[in-house]
């Protein structure tokens, strides 16, 4: 996820860039840069790692000369390469008078910059992003096809070479008045005005000049001039884009309509599950890119630690249950902060997981330190590219949730889950516990997961509304069984950062061993039960658990699978999900108990993005 920003019309563009990737930054904020192209046929760049507060420093200290009305800007969120100036967008070709920004990743860059440093082209950055402005300087200079000259007909014939994730913008030092752009499976806006013309990641960038906006299409190109734009498909030829009003104001915008950053990031989570899976599967293996553990060294793991806190540490302990079964090795799931001071067993052969969203987090980072003091092997597991924890690790396995804003972990949470599932997934190809056909199998259903959440985000208004009818509970009680279990742990986590209130999470095992004394009449209990076909023990278990505390006044609601007849009678409540298999199925029922949490706390008027006494990275033990 990053800020994306073009312009071309009568305004002096450097201003209005910066302004624009002001809205942005809380979509990326490793780095920021512009370009403008100048009338006097010159494209000129200025960018720099940080804020876009270091990018205006370097802009006013640094002469640059950034006059012009057509030009590019981008706030990045790193995937490739660490924050720093070199790895900052706008990219240029090999001649400095082509510059690229871009939104996504590029997953066969390796191969693309293999080919174009084997054609002599030296390349300054490790970004992904580079090797597209190579790509399309060498086709606009006429060296790979016919398209001298032509930078939209040079976008179509490089977007068609590049797979994964891209939005791109492109300007050309010869083309004064006159951006490209090419998306798939990120966004792009164009922005409509009067004699200029914008594009953007979102309209929070322009729509104090225009509310006219045209959504891209997936696989489209676009060309803006002053006077105009005209979308194509990559193959040529005109195309449909969605035109549409926007009635949102700035604060809305940049929350893309939702009211809060976590209504928003929960409804990003289909794409953060996407993203992060994307690419990490090559048709026959599982990839783990920038994991720099070789499959050699993963076959000598005989013991697995996974070690993080709060909700990274709930990601952990709902992936144990797949990496144990697929890897048949041992998996401990520590909180960091009690990891080192328990002295546990450790060896060249353990391998810690450190899960840790913002990379930064205190008690996290020195469980980290105290393991590779320990001699055992270290795969982070962030999603933040260039922080701390990374930084200090063996390997590392990025999610790609985008920048997470809301205090309460969502997005990120999902995303920790399917890159702990891709960790346990690479172990067990590596160890041959799990032949390539069942690690197909296995990513395809992975796949499948988006679609359910997206599936599971249309079935939330009974959800917001049961959440404004219990607003007033003292307590709400979480159970669940196997992997149900850390699903409850989450929901009371979710339930006391946001609306303030006791909340906890049980094995729902564990109930008539003291907890099942809390239940009273009215009491609400979140149950999360299993499939009743693919866990039919655990299945009449955990109904026998709902027909307890019904007999004792609590109000039961269940969150299980859709059409299970057999627990609907006794749920006062019932969520129905979309079936997933047993060890994905948290993918989709964390859902609705984060919905439940964010609307009793909006419901009591509390700040759902800024919980009281909370921070989003706790950087002290
Ligand atoms: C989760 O909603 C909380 N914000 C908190 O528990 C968080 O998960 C924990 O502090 C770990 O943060 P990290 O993933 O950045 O290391
Ligand atoms: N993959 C590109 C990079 O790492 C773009 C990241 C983004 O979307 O900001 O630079």
């Amino acid at each position: 996820m990053c800020g994306i920003i073009g312009y071309v019309g009568p305004r002096d563009a450097l201003g209005l860039l910066v302004e624009g990737l002001r809205r942005m930054e809380y979509r990326g904020y490793d780095s920021a840069g512009v370009s403008v192209v100048s009338r006097d046929g010159a494209l000129r760049v200025a960018k720099k790692a940080g804020r876009l507060a270091n990018l205006e420093q370097e802009i006013k200290v640094g002469n640059h000369h950034l006059v012009g009305t057509t030009g590019i800007g981008h706030t990045r969120w790193a995937t490739h390469g660490g924050p720093t100036d070199r790895n900052a967008h706008p990219h240029l070709d090999a001649t400095g008078t082509l510059a690229v920004i871009h939104n996504g990743i590029i997953e066969n860059f390796a191969e693309l910059r293999a080919e174009l440093e084997h054609a002599g082209i030296e390349l300054v950055s490790e970004t992904d992003t580079e090797v597209v402005s190579h790509l399309l300087g060498r086709a606009y200079r006429g060296e790979t096809g016919e398209t001298a000259g032509d930078l939209e007909a040079s976008m179509a014939a490089v977007a068609r070479r590049l797979e994964g994730a891209f939005t791109l913008v492109a300007a050309h030092a010869s083309e004064p008045d006159l951006l490209v752009a090419a998306r798939r499976n990120s966004p792009l806006v164009i922005g409509v005005g009067d004699g200029e013309m914008f594009l953007a990641s979102d309209v929070s960038a322009f729509i104090e000049f225009t509310r006219e906006a045209v959504e891209l299409g997936q696989d489209q190109l676009v060309v803006i001039t002053p006077d105009g734009y005209r979308v194509s498909g990559f193959s040529g030829g005109e195309a449909d884009a969605r035109p549409f009003t926007v009635t949102w104001n700035l604060a809305a915008a940049e929350k893309g309509g939702h009211l809060t950053f976590m209504d928003k990031e929960i409804a990003e989570q289909p794409t953060a599950l996407a993203d992060t899976l994307r690419g990490h599967f090559d048709g026959t293996r599982v990839v783990l890119d920038e994991q720099r553990l070789g499959e050699d060294e993963l076959r000598t793991i005989d013991k697995v630690f996974v070690v993080a806190c709060g909700s990274a540490y709930h990601s952990g302990l709902v992936a144990k249950y797949a990496i144990e079964h697929w890897t048949r090795l041992p998996v401990e799931v520590e909180l960091a902060s009690e990891f080192r001071y328990r002295d546990p067993v450790l060896d060249r052969d353990t391998l810690v997981v450190a899960v840790s969203q913002s990379g930064e987090t205190a008690d996290t980072l020195e469980a980290v330190r105290h393991a590779r003091r320990q001699r055992a092997r270290v795969l982070a597991v962030c999603n933040t590219n260039g922080s701390q924890i990374p930084r200090e690790s063996d390997a590392v396995l990025y999610t790609h949730a985008g920048p997470e804003i809301g205090v309460a972990s969502t997005k990120a949470f999902l995303a920790q889950i399917a890159a702990n599932l891709l960790v346990g997934l690479a172990l067990a190809q590596a160890r041959g516990t799990k032949f390539s056909d069942e690690v197909a199998r296995e990513f395809e259903a992975l796949e499948r997961v988006p679609a359910a959440v997206a599936e599971t985000l249309t079935r939330m208004d009974a959800v917001r509304a049961l959440g404004q009818e219990i607003a007033d509970s003292k307590a709400v009680l979480f159970l669940g069984r196997h992997v149900g279990y850390p699903v409850a742990l989450e929901g009371a986590l979710k339930l006391k950062e946001l609306a303030y209130m006791h909340a906890e999470g049980f094995a729902a095992g564990e109930l008539k061993h003291g907890p099942i004394a809390l239940i009273e009449k009215g009491l609400p209990v979140v149950v999360v039960t299993p499939s009743p076909s693919a866990q039919p023990l655990l299945h009449s278990k955990i109904l026998s658990n709902i027909r307890e505390i019904q007999a004792r006044g609590a109000r039961t609601i269940v969150i299980g699978e859709e059409g299970d007849k057999t627990i609907a009678p006794f749920a006062d409540f019932f969520v129905e999900l979309p079936a997933l298999p047993s060890l994905l199925q948290p993918l989709v029922a964390t859902v609705p108990l984060q919905v439940l949490a964010a609307e009793i706390a909006r419901t009591r008027g509390y700040d759902i993005d800024k919980p009281r006494n909370l921070a989003k990275s706790v950087t002290v033990e």
